[in-house]
């Protein structure tokens, strides 16, 4: 089965006295957009951060398309599986916001000319002002910052996208259309995308909505 399966995955930070998540059951399936909402606090960065394979269950497993993710090698699973889109972003402080989006293009061996022709098309995508390309991360507004986040995991190519409050920044018709763009990579790339959210509006225009709640996901 091609997807994403959590298997009873569990998670307990370092030294915590209680697990934030317990016993955690999920397939999302490429082509659709599944959403997760829960209180802060609730543990839905920490899920994303498993999925985006930055750390490692306590409990149970993760499958791509039917292979255990943890068995593997995880930086090849961060490379050509899955981008994560952090609720902080986690762009490179150093390098401006159109290097930011080439860096995945780079990775991938484009040319570095190849690579910018390609990465303007994504900023564009998102809507993001030319003249803020050159600008380094620091000096963009949150919003701003979101937007080359998404350029980024864009430019990145992964069949799977973990997006944590993508729109969470966004006055409400940038975020229709980051979720016009999140729609489409679903439909005509069939791309598997798992985004938290706060927002019922996002959530609503999601394939399964999910809520995160005592370390378990609930479907709603
Ligand atoms: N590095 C860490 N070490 C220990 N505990 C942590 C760490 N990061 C988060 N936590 C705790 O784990 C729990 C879940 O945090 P998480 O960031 O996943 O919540 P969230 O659902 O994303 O919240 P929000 O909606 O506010 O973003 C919280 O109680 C938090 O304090
Ligand atoms: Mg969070």
């Amino acid at each position: 089965m091609t997807g994403l399966e959590l298997d009873h995955v569990g998670f307990t930070y370092p030294k915590a006295k209680r697990s934030v998540l317990s016993d955690v059951c999920a397939f999302f399936a490429p082509g659709t957009i599944s959403a997760i909402r829960g209180y802060s606090g609730a543990g839905k960065s920490t899920l994303l951060y498993l999925i985006a394979g930055l750390d490692v269950p306590t409990r149970g497993q993760l499958r791509w398309n039917d292979r255990p993710v943890l068995t593997g090698d995880l930086t090849e699973y961060r490379r050509r599986v899955v981008s994560l889109i952090a609720q902080s972003y986690l762009l490179f402080p150093n390098r401006t916001a159109l290097e930011n989006v080439c860096y995945p293009l780079l990775l991938a061996g484009k040319s570095r000319q190849e690579a910018e022709t390609e990465a303007r098309e994504h900023l564009r995508s998102v809507r993001l002002g030319e003249e803020l390309y050159r600008r380094l991360p620091g000096r963009l507004s949150g919003g701003e910052q979101q937007r080359v986040a998404i350029a980024r995991c864009l430019a990145s190519h992964t069949p799977l996208i973990a997006a944590d409050e993508p729109t969470g920044n966004l006055d409400e018709e940038n975020a229709r259309e980051v979720m016009g763009i999140l729609q489409k990579l679903a439909e005509e790339e069939k791309k598997t995308i798992v985004i938290v959210t706060h927002d019922r509006m996002i959530a609503d225009l999601a394939q399964k909505q999910y809520i995160l709640s005592q370390g378990q996901l609930l479907t709603e």
